[in-house]
């Protein structure tokens, strides 16, 4: 397994099939994807892309951290998961946020992937809100 940085259009097959599934191709681009600001990863079973995540520099009022991240798009094609690979994707993009001086990574997480974020140290913020289509979400961050 290795993880390297990707093109966003890389990103589509593994966000279409964990994250837009049954929904149009076109569900897979999100705001800011071709900013010059983001960076996708891709985590690789020889020559197949089995996991995604993205960062985009993006900042969350919420927070007073000047250099703020927001991961989105995060995850490992079904039959890879459960065995750290997530884990790795995001120890890969914390990596990348501390070498350009980042300090502080946030998210909205899906209820079920919160025990995940958890283990990882991120913490909940707030209570449980709606994201349309999704479900319900919990806003995490961790300061670095
Ligand atoms: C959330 C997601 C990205 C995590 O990726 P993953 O590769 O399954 O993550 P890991 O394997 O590192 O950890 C997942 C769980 O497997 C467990 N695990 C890790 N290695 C394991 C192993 N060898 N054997 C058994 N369990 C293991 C971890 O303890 C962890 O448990 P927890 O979630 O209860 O804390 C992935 O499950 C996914 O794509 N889910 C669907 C999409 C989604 O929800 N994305 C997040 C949106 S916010």
């Amino acid at each position: 397994m290795k993880i390297k940085e990707i093109h966003f259009k890389d990103t589509f097959p593994v966000r279409h099939s964990v994250l837009r599934q049954g929904k149009p191709i076109e569900t897979c681009f999100f705001d800011g994807d071709d900013s010059d600001t983001t960076t996708h990863f891709g985590l690789f079973d020889q020559e197949n892309c089995v996991g995604v995540a993205s960062i985009y520099k993006n900042k969350n009022t919420i927070f007073n951290n000047n250099e703020q991240y927001q991961l989105r798009g995060m995850a490992v094609l079904e039959e890879f998961q459960k065995k750290g690979l997530g884990e790795q994707l995001v120890m890969h993009a914390e990596n990348y946020i501390r070498l350009t001086q980042g300090e502080l990574l946030w998210f909205n997480a899906r209820v079920a992937a919160v025990p995940f974020y958890e283990r990882l140290s991120y913490q909940k913020i707030g209570s449980s809100f709606d994201i349309p289509d999704v479900g319900p979400h919990f806003l995490m961050a961790k300061e670095f």
